[in-house]
């Protein structure tokens, strides 16, 4: 397995491009399961999740064809087409469901566009239970018959889909998606309240109003659906990812340094870039991006609790986290998505950190300094918090278990040596 070797202690400062965005690119390519013409996305991200998420819908007859690059212009993203003419199968096994929870948004696409569906109960970052109860409520509203047997959802809609009024107890990312998805072919009009905010829900709305589907509320927690008999093939970028754009930033802002971050924008994460400037960071847009600069001086305390957007992300509660283990003064985290997302406080202590849980709670007293030792990434997040972490602290650390950030950091090490880092992947051969 691999493993990625810091000796921290340089500050940043450079350009880093800021890639698509993963939590969009993958509802998108599922979004191309509901019609028979091409979709075409720009801008994918060259991650294990998507790869995977490939694979899956390979598995389902989704012809997928990735334009070729002309050396030099990686940092561009890549250009998927994919082609679901055929859907030749219904079933999403658990040997691929098990390994990434979003593939099973394909369930709402496959009910819409085929009347049935089989698919693996999930599994995914180890950070909470995860339940799937708002998806097959959704689901059932709009008229699938769905049954759990032996570790997976039977859905079946042999009329197809109708429109529905669906009130979501609670925000699910997830749940919405799926909704989403499947209500852009059901017949009638889909009313989703208390739907979630994430900007990366609008960019799968917008996406479908190419494929030409009628969404109002695009950006808010109300979506009217007007569904299709049939959907079209579209061209669509993927929006920049804010949650890499927030890791960059609080990286730079923990090591000190002056980074542009490339191709993003501070829209997509206000809540997150408003507490640089209250922990002693600078922040200004610029015309393609966002600059980041923290000179010498200490980094100050902060008070936070994640939220749904457009609160702060619980994708980056670990970073702000390791962001301040060095401030000076007592921080206060409150997790409030995920019932189980510490599980980086404890590798951050072998750094010498010193943080205390309670229930949702964490308290992080400031340090001087860490000191690098051997970690071991435990999630996606996690294990970009200790990256971070890594950076400030003196002397040599080790990373294990990075097949973690390959799901969701494209060319992370790369990115963060260009601006001065010492940061090395050591392949396991
Ligand atoms: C998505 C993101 C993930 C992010 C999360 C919250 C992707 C691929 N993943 O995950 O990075 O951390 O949103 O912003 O986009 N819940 C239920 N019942 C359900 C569904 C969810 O109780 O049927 C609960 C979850 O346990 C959790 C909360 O709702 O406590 C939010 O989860 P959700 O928004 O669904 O997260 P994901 O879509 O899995």
């Amino acid at each position: 397995m691999d493993r990625i070797k810091i000796i921290g202690g340089n500050r940043l400062n450079g350009v880093i491009p800021i890639s698509g965005a993963k939590n969009a690119a993958l509802p998108l390519m599922i979004a191309s399961m509901l019609t028979a013409d091409r979709l075409t996305l720009k801008n994918v991200p060259n991650l294990a999740d998507v790869n995977l998420l490939a694979r899956i819908l390979r598995n389902h007859g989704v012809d997928l064809a990735v334009d070729g690059k002309r050396p030099g212009t990686t940092h561009l993203g890549e250009t998927f087409h994919l082609t679901a003419r055929d859907i030749v199968d219904t079933t999403a096994p658990y040997e691929m469901v098990s390994r990434m929870r979003a593939s099973f948004w394909v369930l709402g696409p496959l009910i819409a566009r085929m009347g049935q569906a089989k698919v693996s109960l999930p599994g995914g970052c180890a950070i909470g239970t995860r339940p799937v109860d708002l998806h097959l409520e959704g689901l059932k509203a709009l008229g699938a018959d769905i049954e759990i047997d032996a570790g997976y959802v039977i859905a079946k809609a042999p009329k197809g889909l109708r429109g529905a009024r669906i009130i979501f107890p609670k925000v699910s990312v997830g749940a919405t998606h799926n909704v989403l998805l499947a209500a852009a072919l059901a017949r009638g009009e889909t009313v989703i309240e208390n739907a979630a905010r994430e900007p990366e829900v609008g960019d799968v709305a917008r996406c479908l109003v190419k494929m030409g589907a009628g969404i109002d509320g695009i950006g808010t927690s109300t979506l009217r659906i007007q569904g299709r008999d049939r959907l079209e093939g579209a061209v669509h970028t993927v929006l920049p990812d804010r949650i890499e754009t927030g890791t960059f930033a609080y990286a730079v802002a923990a090591t000190g340094g002056d980074v542009t971050l490339e191709g993003t924008n501070v829209e997509l994460l206000e809540t997150a870039l408003a507490v640089l400037p209250k922990i002693g960071a600078e922040v200004t847009a610029t015309a393609n991006g966002i600059r980041v600069k923290r000179d010498n001086g200490h980094i100050e305390p902060i008070t936070i609790e994640t939220q749904p957007f457009p609160g702060f992300p619980t994708d980056l509660q670990a970073q702000l986290m390791a962001l301040v283990t060095t401030a000076r003064g007592t921080s206060v985290i409150r997790e409030t998505i995920f019932e189980n997302r510490f599980m980086h406080v404890q590798e951050l202590a072998r750094l010498g950190a010193d943080i205390r849980l309670h229930g949702d709670t964490a308290t992080i007293k400031g340090v001087p300094h860490l000191r690098g030792a051997p970690v071991m990434a435990t999630d996606l997040r996690a294990s970009v918090s200790l990256v971070i972490a890594a950076l400030v602290a003196e002397g040599e650390s080790m990373i294990n278990r990075v097949y973690h950030l390959d799901r969701g950091f494209e060319r992370l090490e790369e990115k963060l040596t260009r601006c001065g880092a010492a940061i090395e992947r050591i392949s396991a051969g």
